[in-house]
């Protein structure tokens, strides 16, 4: 049976958690799924420190003892993740942007590979949709396959018809999710990922040496050769893109 996690940033059970509940229900008529809900306000965060040894040297170089390992245990241990807060100031929730600055150096080696990410976003009027591209990009950044996530009108009282349109944008967002979901091979990464994976490796290999935990994790992973983060069948036009992308990322590193 699949496991999804949902990380949630909001501190009350109320739009954006009956939101996900909601969510939940649907995506139950696809699938028997085990669901676990992570209350972001019940788990001890401190705030980053910017010293970026976590980048440098490696996560495990942090100063901060907290609940960090926890939660990204917690998303390793999942097919599944969902990310659901609510926009505050036009953004997204203090803990939710606090769990996001934690966990960057996933972006410098990414890892979810082959899990699927998606997003619940819910607003009083408005914000949501920049939040939802916002979080949906961090998903892919961490290496997850993302199903777009949606945004929750909650304005109260809320009229029925907001609320009808509410579920649908829910079951319409779980339908994507379970397709995502139940893919048994991970997908060709499409041109503008393609692009990022092989400009970032051109930069780690020609700014940075051995002593940095992220060019050795690329050399672990034998990923300045692959044509990918995983094995996957390029196509011809996307090797020669690949070969361009290369090219670019040396010019773009030499320039002065
Ligand atoms: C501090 C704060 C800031 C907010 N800022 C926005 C905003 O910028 N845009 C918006 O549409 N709604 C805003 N809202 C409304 C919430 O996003 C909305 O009510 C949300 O559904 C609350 O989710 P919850 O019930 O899970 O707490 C804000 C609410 C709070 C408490």
């Amino acid at each position: 049976m699949k496991k999804v996690t949902v990380f949630l940033g909001t501190p009350r059970k109320q739009a954006t958690y009956k939101g996900v509940l909601e969510f939940e229900g649907y995506l139950r008529k696809h699938a028997e799924i085990e669901f676990e809900y992570v209350f972001l306000k019940d788990y001890r965060l401190e705030y980053c420190l910017g010293c970026k040894a976590c980048f440098d040297k490696g996560e495990e170089y942090c100063p901060l003892k907290d609940d960090r390992d926890v939660l990204l245990g917690k998303m390793q241990a999942s097919d599944g993740i969902i990310f659901a807060t609510p926009v505050y100031a036009f953004q997204v929730s203090a803990p939710m942007k606090n769990l996001l600055d934690r966990l960057a150096f996933v972006f410098h080696r990414p890892q979810f590979f082959g899990k699927t990410f998606t997003s619940i976003v819910s607003q009083g009027i408005l914000g949501g949709e920049k939040i939802v591209k916002y979080l949906d990009s961090m998903g892919e950044h961490y290496g997850f396959q993302v199903a777009k996530g949606c945004v929750l009108k909650t304005l109260e009282p809320t009229p029925e018809a907001v609320q009808a349109s509410n579920s649908r944008k829910l079951e319409k967002a779980a339908a994507r999710f379970h397709k995502e979901l139940m893919r048994t091979s991970i997908p060709v990464p499409s041109l503008f990922r393609l692009m990022l994976f092989r400009i970032a490796r051109t930069n780690i290999k020609s700014m940075l040496n051995p002593k940095y935990r992220d060019y050795r994790h690329y050399e672990e992973k034998g990923w300045f050769e692959s044509g990918y983060y995983y094995p996957v069948s390029l196509g011809p036009h996307k090797k020669i893109f690949g070969r361009l992308f290369d090219l670019l990322g040396t010019r773009m590193f030499n320039r002065p």
